[in-house]
């Protein structure tokens, strides 16, 4: 069985509800249960928080025994150097998503201070960028 975690950042638990033209009307735990049924080999684990220590924490903690860690890290991603230093920290191998492709929006959304510390990056693709991630494991 392997071991994945899902971490969502900031403004992530409004998924559904939040500027649906960009993020979609389908909430994320609702979306867990799909991924659920779409990969029984796997243990998928889920955390969110709008707090960037609160993602450092579970980073820290996740970080030597899972097989992979999925971070939308939001608005964090374009920001935190914490979260670049708490990826480089652990052995499990991270991949950086986002649901909307950021290079099409903001020209501040078009940093990334973890990209560079992920094992890869998945951009663009509605949801299905955390399944994506999810096959970048298997
Ligand atoms: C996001 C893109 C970020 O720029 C934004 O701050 C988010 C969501 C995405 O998944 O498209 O909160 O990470």
């Amino acid at each position: 069985m392997k071991k994945i975690q899902i971490i969502n950042g900031p403004n992530l638990n409004l998924l559904g509800k939040r500027e649906p033209t960009v993020y979609g009307s389908v909430s994320f735990e609702s979306y867990l249960d799909t991924l659920r049924a779409q990969y029984p080999q796997c243990a998928i684990s889920y955390f969110q928080s709008n707090h960037e220590g609160g993602l450092i924490d579970k980073i820290h903690e996740v970080g030597f025994d899972h097989d992979g860690i999925i971070l939308n890290a939001g608005a964090y991603t374009h920001t935190s150097i914490a979260l670049h230093d708490a990826i480089k920290s652990v052995k499990t191998p991270v991949v950086e998503v986002h649901i909307s492709n950021v290079h099409a929006r903001e020209s501040f959304r078009h940093l990334s201070m973890i990209s560079s510390v992920c094992k890869g990056v998945i951009i663009g693709f509605g949801l299905d960028s955390y399944r994506l991630a999810i096959e970048s494991f298997l």
